[in-house]
């Protein structure tokens, strides 16, 4: 395999990425990097880019498969997902995102949920998202030999109960409430924490009480590592940005330029030009436009 234009981190020197990985990146202060995917392409890119960690996010549901929430995804959707990402990454960590309702019934079937995501899935990891109320699930799900990544903050499977998709932790109770809970998940054995939407200085606070390394997303700069929905990063989800996403391209414009050039040339008879026709040697070609002839007769004659 080539190993040229893999970016900063060449793929074929990396080794594989595992949740000691993270700590030992906490431990000497090295931001960690992850990003969402949830097909082959994307995460044989991600990979080869040197990104850490690749999350199977329940973002899924808006970002690709065009629902206003989180919640209508599906186990089997995200494992369907999930696979296709595994064929594509080799040395990132990978976390399956337990979608809504998949862990919140009961512990039994959160265990089973989270154990379908290594063993049909190929992850390596799985996340889920919530507080206090999830401990006895975590300490479950760990038990089982599953490492879990917790997220706390704006849990975007609870929009309806939170109002909307907006930043949370910004009364000094509310901030309170998210250190205490963020210590619980670390206590029950989460091997990393994602930190959506919280103010800057409470994330910080957060990551520097933990021992494990948190993830932020919206929550500033002092967290152990950065997220973001690769679709948003890439500028190819256009009905709505939030405000903390940089935008690194703008691959929906860039689409729209290539489909309205290929429908020009197809329209103007441009493409497919010679260079992308497949031909026949002369010889063959009058071989067989002598058959023809002959079946184009017969033809005549049976009318
Ligand atoms: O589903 C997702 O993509 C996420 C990230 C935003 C952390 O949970």
């Amino acid at each position: 395999m080539s190993t040229t234009n893999v970016g900063p981190v060449m793929a074929a020197a990396r080794r594989k990425v595992t949740t000691l990985t993270f700590a030992e990146k906490k431990e000497r202060g090295e931001p960690l990097t992850m990003l969402t995917a949830y097909d082959y392409p994307t995460a044989l890119a991600l990979d080869q880019a040197g990104v850490d960690a690749i999350l199977v996010g329940d973002s899924l549901a808006m970002v690709v498969l065009g629902y206003e929430t989180t919640l209508p995804v599906t186990m089997d959707e995200m494992l369907h997902h999930a696979r296709a990402v595994a064929r594509g990454a080799r040395q990132a960590l990978l976390i399956g995102d337990l979608p809504f309702l998949s862990y919140q019934v009961s512990v039994e079937e959160a265990v089973r949920n989270a154990g379908r995501f290594l063993q049909q899935g190929g992850m390596d990891a799985v996340k889920l998202e919530g507080g206090r109320e999830r401990v006895e699930t975590i300490r479950a799900i760990v038990g089982a030999g599953i490492p879990v990544m917790g997220h706390l903050g704006l849990t975007p499977q609870s929009v309806h109960q939170l109002g909307g998709f907006r930043a949370q932790g910004k009364t000094a109770q509310a901030a309170q409430r998210l250190l205490e809970d963020a210590l619980r998940l670390e206590a029950a054995g989460c091997f990393s924490l994602v930190l959506e939407s919280i103010p800057a200085r409470l994330a910080e606070v957060i990551s520097r009480r933990l021992t494990i390394p948190t993830i932020g997303i919206g929550a500033g700069a002092g967290t152990d590592g950065q997220v973001l929905v690769t679709h948003d990063l890439l500028g190819l989800f256009d009905r709505f940005t939030p405000k903390f996403v940089k935008k690194y391209a703008n691959l929906h414009d860039e689409m729209q330029r290539a489909f309205g050039m290929y429908l020009a040339e197809v329209q103007s008879r441009q493409f497919p030009a010679p260079a992308h026709t497949v031909e026949m040697t002369d010889e063959a070609w009058e071989a067989f436009s002598a058959g023809l002839a002959e079946d184009d007769f017969k033809m005549l004659e049976r009318i």
